[in-house]
Order: structure tokens, then sequence, then C-alpha cells
């Protein structure tokens, strides 16, 4: 059954549900720290006429002071930890901007945000080119096939060659490049941008701090007022790469960019807001809808038979959503805890009631808010790709499925090898209960993976994270929401992997393991192995043949 009936007025006009998805537009900006992903999601929303929150990203970056204390800790590092979505109209589209935390400790959080995501904007910094964690964001982004658009900032700097730029994201990254906007111009000299498509100039004005939209004129490029705005040296470079683009450029095709295999690059300077207006229309423009997500297997104990893995449509109409992110205490004044969820089919109404598919229990999301730092709103409807904020269900965790129709099960949240480990212990027995609601309420949000290992020091719990930083998150939270101390101590390994199932495992005791490797499971009591070297984890695999080891976890 689809979706087909029109539900409510837009401006004079009767929206089919079909129509309310094709507008909706669910994306992410990845990016190295630095790039200007802050400061362009800011512009955005001054675009999106959301003013009012576009100096609330700034406020957010810069004075937490309000915030609770383990965000004291973003604060110090100056680095985002957690991420907000962000939701505004412009032009028709009903826009959702996923924010993803920028440190590369926190690229596991990031990495579950993308799969919330329809497409990604990659920022890159003009004078700096393809940086290390735009490349690993990219690659998750791949691995998906979620579409990607490129845009080159910080162009009012000096800047690499614009040729060489996105020669880089067919040599390094393997994309195809179209050019959608050109730099007039470079670093000091750099008055606007040429839009390919429509064969005119974008000549922009400085604002003071680009607090407003920069005023710009368009003309054509053999317009006397282009050539008398522009050095000619840069004038004649722009006529020279242009030329070049047009005979050896790839020819723009949706579909490759819908599949991931062409980029769309616009150039620019979010500071200023140079470009950021063509780019915002152009993404919007070819960027895609929400799309069908895959349904998995199932046996579940409540079903009168097993389920096969399908494809689940947008118009279905039977509601259906997974979660990506919980965030507990944001508010220390509220306590209270969040789970982000993504709609994928169906329309969300307040209220609903749902199956929480993991427990088989019924549930009734009743408080659903849309949320902007410390700002909430109640949404009372939202629709296939819309991200909305699920208040006070504690049982809810990661890539949880909610729906209406039972048959329903998405496995959507990848999970990675960690890369660094540490015994967390409790200090102070009297808190004991404390220290436990904490730790198992932080492991339910995934601020960390936790393993259960043969060999442990006493009351130790193993944690794995991507970057260490994430151990200090833990330790701060559960100081500063559960009133509890522990400490910490470095687990004495280097690499992870998961065992494929194997009958010599039932008698661990007769393989052949060098000194210090430790057998454990994770949470889902997969087998794991954990090694303290290179060399040791050779040596096994060498002596062990018959035992696969993965990455990832073997489902
Ligand atoms: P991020 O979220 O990707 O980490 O980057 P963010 O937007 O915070 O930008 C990093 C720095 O780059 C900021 O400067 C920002 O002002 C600057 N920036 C962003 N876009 C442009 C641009 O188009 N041109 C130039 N020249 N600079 C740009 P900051 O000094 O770190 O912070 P602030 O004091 O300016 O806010």
């Amino acid at each position: 059954m689809t979706l087909n009936r029109p539900q409510r007025t837009l401006a004079g006009f009767v929206m089919t549900p079909a129509q309310e998805i094709a507008r909706r537009r669910t994306f992410a900006i990845i990016s190295h720290p630095d790039a200007g992903k802050t400061t362009l999601t800011e512009k955005f929303l001054l675009y999106g006429n959301a003013v009012h929150l576009a100096g609330s990203v700034t406020a957010r970056k810069n004075q937490r002071s309000t915030t609770s204390d383990w965000m004291a800790l973003e604060r110090q590092r100056g680095i985002s930890v957690s991420s907000t979505v962000l939701q505004f109209d412009y032009r028709g589209h009903a826009v959702n901007l996923l924010d993803t935390p920028g440190h590369k400790d926190f690229s596991e959080d990031t990495y579950r945000v993308l799969t919330a995501v329809d497409a990604a904007l990659m920022v890159i910094d003009a004078a700096k080119g393809i940086e290390p964690q735009t490349r690993k964001l990219f690659e998750v982004c791949r691995r998906r096939g979620v579409p990607i658009f490129t845009f080159i900032n910080k162009c009012d700097r000096p800047t690499l060659d614009p040729l060489a730029l996105i020669d880089e994201l067919e040599s390094v990254l393997g994309l195809a490049p179209v050019p959608v906007t050109w730099p007039l111009g470079n670093g000091p000299s750099f008055r606007g941008v040429y839009d390919l498509r429509h064969k005119d100039v974008h000549l922009f004005e400085r604002t003071p701090g680009g607090a407003f939209r920069s005023p710009e004129s368009v003309s054509d490029l053999s317009d006397p007022i282009v050539k008398e705005k522009l050095d000619p040296d840069d004038y004649a470079a722009a006529v020279e790469q242009l030329e070049m683009l047009e005979g050896a450029g790839h020819a723009f095709d949706l579909a490759a960019v819908h599949a991931g295999q062409q980029t769309p690059v616009f150039f620019g300077s979010a500071v200023n807001n140079f470009g950021v207006d063509l780019l915002l229309q152009g993404f919007l423009h070819d960027s895609i809808p929400p799309t069908s997500r895959n349904s998995v297997a199932m046996n579940s104990p409540g079903m009168p038979a097993p389920t096969d893995a399908r494809e689940v449509s947008v118009t279905h109409e039977k509601f259906s959503a997974f979660v990506f992110k919980i965030q507990a205490n944001m508010d220390p004044k509220h306590r209270d805890r969040i789970a982000f969820v993504r709609v994928c089919s169906g329309k969300f109404s307040r209220d609903m009631v749902v199956t929480h598919q993991r427990t088989g229990k019924s549930v009734r999301l009743s408080s659903a808010h849309k949320l902007f730092g410390q700002d909430r709103e109640t949404v009372d409807e939202a629709w296939p790709g819309d991200v909305i904020g699920l208040v006070g269900h504690d049982a809810f965790g990661i890539g949880d499925t909610l729906t209406e129709d039972r048959t329903i099960a998405y496995d959507e949240i990848p999970r990675f090898a960690p890369e660094v480990f540490a015994w967390l212990t409790n200090p102070t027995p009297a808190d004991a209960k404390k220290y436990r609601a904490g730790l198992e309420q932080l492991l339910l949000e995934g601020v960390m993976q936790s393993f259960e290992v043969r060999h442990a020091p006493p009351g130790a719990t193993l944690l794995a994270a991507v970057g260490p930083l994430q151990f200090e998150v833990v330790q701060a939270r559960l100081e500063t929401e559960y009133n509890a101390k522990s400490r910490l101590t470095p687990a004495p390994f280097e690499h992870l992997r998961w065992i494929a199932p194997h009958p010599s495992l039932d008698t661990p005791e007769n393989l052949l393991m060098p000194g210090g490797v430790n057998l454990g499971s994770d949470k889902f009591d997969h087998p794991v192995i954990l090694f303290p070297n290179d060399w040791t984890m050779d040596y096994f695999v060498e002596k062990n043949p018959d035992l696969k080891l993965h990455d990832q976890p073997i489902e």
C-alpha cells in the first residue's frame, strides 16, 4: 500500500505525501576541521531565512557557558562533540541538515550520522585541497553510495590552482568532478564566480563579516563591467581555464551524480557569502530526495513467520524509522535523553503508537521535538527524510527500528574496529550503583564500545573507541551527570578483530596464541580477539589459518 492522498495545504497548494517527500533534502556537511563547515552551516541558515538560528551556530561554537560540563570539554578543546539537526525551508524545499562532529576522535558518531542522510556536501579548503579527514568521511559516503557535492571554500585567500583542485577530486577520490561554478580571481583579487550552466558571471560585494546576504550582480563573461572589475591576468586565466574545461571536462550526468560517481563542484567563500546561494540552489536542485531503504530478514519472537529482506519504499503507507543517535542529558536542567530518528516511510504523527522492533513492545511517541541547541519545538508530523528527536524513551538504542509495520527492520548502523583501548574501573565502591547506571547509559548511547574479555583486571570494563578523546568524554560525563568517579588505565591492545564462528573457538585453550593476546565477545556475543601489536596478529593468523578475522562484526 502506498501513500497517495493529499494531506495538507502549503501556500495554497494541496501537497500529496509524494510531494512532501519529493521536496525533502536530508544531508550532512563533511570536511576536515577548519575547512569552514560551521561557517557554511551558518550561511545556509541565513539564506534559509532562519537568521535567528544563524547566530546560534557561532554561539554554540564560542560560548557554551550555559551547557553541561562535558560540553565544557568541547569548549576547552574548541571542538564540536555533539551533533544537532537543523531544519529550514528554502525555495519550496524542506531541508534537514545534520551537523557532524568535526574532531577525528568522534568519527564513529559522524559515521552514524551519515547513515541518516541522502547526500553529503564536502567542504574543501581551497588552499589545502583534500585533507585526511575529508578523505575518511568521503570513504564512508562512498561505501553507502551517497551522492557527494563539493564546495571549494576560502577562495578569498590565496588558493591552489582550481584546475589542480578538481583534478585532485578525480585522482585522490576517484570522483568525476563537474564544475558548476568557477572562481574569478584568487585570494585578495577574488571577485566572484562564473556559472557554467547559465553562462553568467556573479560578481560579489564584500559585506562586513558576511553578516548579510552578499549583494551581487549578474552579467555575461564578455561584459565590460566584468573585465573592469577583474584583474586582467585573472580574467585571462579564467577564460583559459573555462576553455579547457569545455574541451576536456566531464558532461554533467544527473544519474552519475546520484550514483555517487560524479560530483558537482562549486567555488566560493563561506565567510563572505560568495557563491553560497548558488551552491545551495544547485545542491537542492540536483540532490536526491529520500529513497527506499533495505529492511533485513528477521525472525522475531512475537511474529507468526520469519520475514524476508526487502526494499521499503518511502511511499509505503506505514511509518518506519531507525535510531541513529542518542544523546542524554543535553540540558542538565532537564536530565533527559533524546533518540534521534530518521523517518524512512509513512508519516509520523504525534502520539502515534509504534512497535519498538528490538523488544517487540508497543510505544506511544508522544514527545517528539525538532531541536536546535537548547531550543526545542514540538513536532506534530514528519515525513520520510525528516529527523526528529524523541524524548524520554530509555529503551531505545542506536540502530533500533520503530515501525507500524512489524515486518520492517533496518540494519543501517555500521560498526568499526576500535583503535584505542582502556580499562575503566570504579574507585569508589559505595557509588557502584551510580557508576553502573552511568556506564550502561553511555554504552547504550554508543559513546564508546565495550567488550567482555577472558583476562581482565578485577572489576574492570574494557572500553574501546576510535579516538582517546571518547574516553575523556566518558569520564567527564560519568562525573558530571551521574556523580560517579572512574579510573581509566590504558589496556595493552592495538588491534581488535571479529572471528568468524569456528568449532575451535569452543576450546580456545588449544589455540596457538602468542602472549598478550586476549579473547572475548562483543555485546551481541560475537567472538572477538585482541592483539597487543602487529606481530602477534600476524603470528596468530599464520598459526591459525582456519580462523577468519574481520575488521567488522560478522552478522
Ligand atoms: P569548521 O567548522 O569546518 O571547523 O570550520 P569553521 O567554519 O569554524 O571555520 C574555520 C575558520 O575558517 C574560521 O576562522 C572561519 O572564520 C574561517 N573561514 C570559514 N570560511 C572562510 C572563508 O571563506 N574565507 C576565509 N578567509 N576564512 C573562512 P577562525 O579564525 O578559526 O574563527 P573565527 O574567529 O573567524 O570565527
